[in-house]
């Protein structure tokens, strides 16, 4: 599928099978993560792949939609180590970790499978459950599964509300 085809069949999944993912396709989504451009290649990245059904549900229930994402193949905690700082002033670790999630993303879509990122989350319960460090920034869970319905379109704003050129003009 053409790269612009993937970016649109995306959409946030909220409705899974409850089906495994294959070990196939598991290993080219976290290929697609670890692939993923990071600031000063540093990498510092960790992503924990829930596949066991009682953990996985645990952190489902950490998330406000515990049924829908305790169905989903996995969920992904996606982790950061990194406390750098860039010269612009933003973190990196959110920024790395999100650009290899929106890879997982998409990758997903090329093989059938549904995501859904998801912010909203007890990072401490989710951090007692996986047994994950108290230094390590817990930056977003993502679901990746088997799809029970297509999309649903949501709305974007108009181009010219969101892109200007030359100098800002809004
Ligand atoms: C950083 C981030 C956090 C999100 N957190 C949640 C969440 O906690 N629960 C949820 O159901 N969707 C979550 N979403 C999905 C958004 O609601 C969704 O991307 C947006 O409504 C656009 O819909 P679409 O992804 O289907 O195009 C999140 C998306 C992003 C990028």
């Amino acid at each position: 599928m053409g790269l612009m085809e993937l970016i649109k069949k995306r959409y946030s999944c909220r409705a899974y099978e409850d089906k495994a993912i294959e070990e196939e396709k598991l290993a080219q989504l976290v290929e697609a993560a670890r692939l993923a451009p990071s600031a000063k290649n540093l990498q510092d990245w960790r992503f924990v792949v829930v596949r066991q059904e009682d953990i996985r549900r645990q952190v489902a229930e950490c998330t406000n939609q515990s049924d829908a994402f305790g169905r989903a193949g996995v969920i992904i905690a996606a982790c950061s180590n990194s406390d750098h700082i860039m010269r612009c002033g933003q973190a990196v670790g959110p920024i790395d970790v999100s650009i290899a999630l929106e890879h997982i993303c998409l990758m997903a879509t090329e093989l059938g499978l549904g995501t859904c990122w998801i912010g909203a989350f007890d990072a401490e319960k989710v951090r007692q459950i996986l047994g994950i460090p108290k230094e390590v920034a817990i930056i977003e869970l993502m679901a990746v599964g088997y799809p029970v319905n297509g999309k649903c379109a949501t709305e974007r704003e108009p181009i010219e509300r969101v892109v200007c050129y030359d100098k800002w003009q809004f």
